[in-house]
């Protein structure tokens, strides 16, 4: 950490603030003393200018499209390694040996369950309820099974809600699509690897054997690492902001999972996927162009642009290859949308707009094709994505429960309504 220090003159009221550096990227000025020595607050709604902690786990350049877990780059980590490694690695970060991997998956696995009961949570929503709501319902009320994991002062109960957590959430995602398309709920098999095991619980029927598709399995676990974690992004913010109160790790979650529902995050790849369908040809995409670009036109294009990525995101770069591998599979390789995408991606990174505004396309840009391709309705792409990013807002919210430094976030505001004033009594109003 540097020793310099940054100065802030109010009046005459002084602050003297210590600048602190990190490992990598931008130092910061610690403000913790300047409300008391000024009087003011700062001010930055969207937080585009603020750091809400110290962490360890993942480091993003935005300027250079850069992703570390851990300090090891997205790229390798998705190119060599398997999902659940990579849940190791942001829960205890190191890479496992070969012993704590094998570990670490048995326990995981052996976790898949849930109980009983929770299948009655289901039939209390309409079938055609979106699974993002069933979601948020059914993680939430896991705090009501697991009173053995839920005081988040004891590390081993902390690791054991991790544990089922990441373990269950494919269970209870594939439940949601199962009652969803109004199909019997498929147990998990303790003999399959966590993708392959999420895809026969979405797609096995009773009638017949379950084939897993290595290639297929191998796509869905390489989404599932490119969306495993994000540093301090709105959902990662809101379990770490729950979490500060000391509510349980099952509530904190669900917290989460209602944040990244919405289109300007995790939402996103339904929406991109939507509108790409809604585009339908090549020949319309400069009509949607020149919308994205009308400030009086509310549409933008979904799957584009970032609050950290001013440059390429490195997950869409990878997960353009993962689309290309899957519809290769699959023989859809001439997708329409595939078509549409990779024309308007060619446009937006030549035109002026979306240079000077640094905008690319982002993870939701292609996920939503490929995980279309696979078989999944474009209401459980958030689901996937929740999925997957159960182990980065578990990560984070245990280093936030162990930072000596960790208090209840509770924010200020600029007040900008009425001074104080009189009762009046409505017959004089
Ligand atoms: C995720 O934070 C994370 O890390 C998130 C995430 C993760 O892994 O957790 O990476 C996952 O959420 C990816 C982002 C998915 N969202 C979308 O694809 C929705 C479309 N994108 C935007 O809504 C927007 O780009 C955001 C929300 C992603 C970022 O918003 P910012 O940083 O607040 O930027 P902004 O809205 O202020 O936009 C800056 C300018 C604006 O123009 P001006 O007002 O300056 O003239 O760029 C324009 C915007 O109008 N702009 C777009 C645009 N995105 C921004 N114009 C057209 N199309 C777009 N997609």
């Amino acid at each position: 950490m540097t020793d310099q220090s940054a100065t802030i003159k109010i009046g005459d009221r002084t602050a003297n603030l210590s600048v602190k550096s990190g490992t990598i990227g931008p130092d910061v000025i610690d403000i913790g003393a300047l409300y008391k020595n000024t009087g003011s607050f700062t001010y930055d709604p969207g937080f585009t200018s603020t750091a809400s902690c110290e962490s360890k786990i993942t480091y993003i350049d935005g300027d250079e499209g850069i992703l570390l877990h851990r300090g090891y780059p997205i790229e390798q980590l998705a190119e060599h390694g398997d999902f659940l490694e990579v849940c190791y690695l942001l829960l205890y970060g190191e890479l496992p040996t070969a012993a704590q991997k094998k570990d670490f998956d048995y326990r995981v696995t052996h976790h898949t369950m849930v109980h009983e009961q929770m299948s009655r949570f289901f039939t209390g929503f309409r079938r055609d309820a979106h699974p993002m709501a069933v979601m948020c319902g059914c993680v939430g009320a896991l705090s009501a099974f697991y009173h053995d994991s839920t005081d988040i002062t004891d590390p081993h109960q902390r690791m054991v809600a991790s544990l089922r957590m990441i373990a269950k959430m494919p269970t209870i995602a594939a439940m949601a699509y199962k009652y969803y398309i109004g199909q019997p709920f498929v147990y998990p098999k303790n003999d399959l690897d966590y993708a392959s095991n999420f895809l026969r619980m979405c797609f096995a029927v009773p009638c017949e054997e379950y084939v897993v598709n290595p290639v297929l399995s191998r796509a869905m676990d390489r989404i599932f690492i490119l969306h495993a974690d994000h540093e301090q992004n709105a959902s990662t913010s809101t379990v770490r902001l729950a979490g500060s109160s000391g509510a349980n790790p099952f509530a904190c979650i669900a917290a989460g999972i209602a944040c990244l529902w919405g289109p300007a995050h995790g939402g996103a790849n339904e929406a991109a996927l939507n509108m790409l369908s809604e585009i339908g040809s090549v020949e319309r995409i400069p009509e949607y162009i020149a919308r994205a670009k009308d400030k009086n036109d509310p549409f933008r294009l979904m799957g584009f642009g970032h609050r950290v990525y001013k440059n390429y995101d490195p997950r869409a770069k990878i997960m353009q290859k993962t689309t290309h591998e899957v519809l290769a599979e699959l023989g859809h390789k001439d997708d329409p949308l595939l078509e549409v995408a990779m024309e308007l991606e060619r446009i937006a990174l030549t035109d002026e707009y979306f240079i000077e505004k640094k905008l690319y396309p982002n993870i939701d840009f292609y996920s939503g094709i490929t995980l279309k391709a696979l078989g999944f309705p474009t209401t459980m792409f958030t689901v996937l994505f929740a999925l997957a990013r159960t182990v980065g807002w578990i990560a984070q919210w245990n280093e936030m429960i162990e930072d000596p430094q960790q208090r209840i976030g509770r924010p200020r505001q600029l007040y900008i309504g009425e001074p104080l004033r009189d009762y009046v009594p409505v017959s004089k109003r």
